[in-house]
């Protein structure tokens, strides 16, 4: 049995160390479209083919589960790559449920961080409109920030003078909580931490995600924990350079 991962880059990797945590004992597949990343801020249609390329070539070899370890591919493509393929598929979007739920006792407001490509979709304004009765969420999208984390640009001072740029139009006390809505962006979670005043919870959707993969695998029959933790890396671009890149990140993670 083999679960494939799928991310534009790195991003899919906070996932993946989460599932790998979660389901030790599965082998993996993870494959990034380096030939295309960023997704976030390209035309939706270009994505969308860029999307059932790499996914192709995934399928192409063996994978009995597939995690769109990406929120801007999947507010895109996750419908109709269920309608094309029937092996069970996961998708990711913005954390702001919980999001809303943690803050509906302190009254203050939510911010969502994601790509611009995922804001813009009727499923991101679907979500919003679903869960955030009292209109506490505002969303602020961040062009940069995956192009910044696939240079593997972390310095702390750049990265928090990023972080302070972005969020100075905002007053932070009415804030309760940041929901990380790309898979890139946890990378920064300690960064931003130190930028944001102390009561501001830092928030994303990962292990949720990996816990829908675990309900979803049971649910299939599909038989777990016979393998033995192993991941084999692919990317669109081929680079062997990225490959051990991606190798490091993960390490990192765990
Ligand atoms: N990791 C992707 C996400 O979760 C980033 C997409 C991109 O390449 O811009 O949205």
């Amino acid at each position: 049995m083999k679960l494939g991962f799928f991310d534009s880059g790195m991003g899919g990797l906070t996932v993946l160390a989460e599932s790998l945590k979660l389901l030790p004992a599965e082998n993996y597949l993870y494959m990034a479209d380096t030939k295309h990343v960023p997704y976030g801020t390209k035309p939706k249609e270009e994505v969308r083919a860029f999307i059932f390329e790499a996914v192709e070539k995934m399928v192409q070899e063996g994978i009995d589960a597939l995690v769109i370890a990406c929120n801007t591919a999947t507010s895109i493509a996750i419908n109709e790559l269920r309608e094309r393929y029937s092996f069970p598929i996961v998708g990711m979007e913005p954390a702001v449920k919980p999001a809303v739920e943690m803050n509906r006792a302190t009254g203050k407001r939510a911010l969502v961080f994601a790509t611009p490509l995922t804001l813009q979709m009727p499923k991101y304004y679907a979500l919003v409109s679903r869960v955030d009765q009292d209109g506490i969420v505002d969303s602020l999208p961040l062009p940069e920030l995956v192009h910044h984390c696939e240079s593997l640009q972390f310095d702390k001072l750049i990265m928090g003078e990023y972080f302070r740029a972005k969020l100075a139009p905002y007053d932070l006390d009415k804030y309760g909580i940041i929901v990380l809505g790309c898979t890139h962006y946890p990378f920064y979670t300690d960064i931003l931490r130190d930028v944001l005043p102390p009561h501001i919870e830092v928030i994303n959707g990962n292990a949720g995600t990996v816990r829908r993969l675990s309900a979803l695998l049971n649910r299939y029959g599909i038989d777990t924990g016979l393998g033995s933790g192993d991941v084999t890396f692919m990317c669109t671009g081929g680079e062997e350079a990225y490959i051990e890149k991606m190798r490091l990140a993960l390490n990192l993670l765990r």
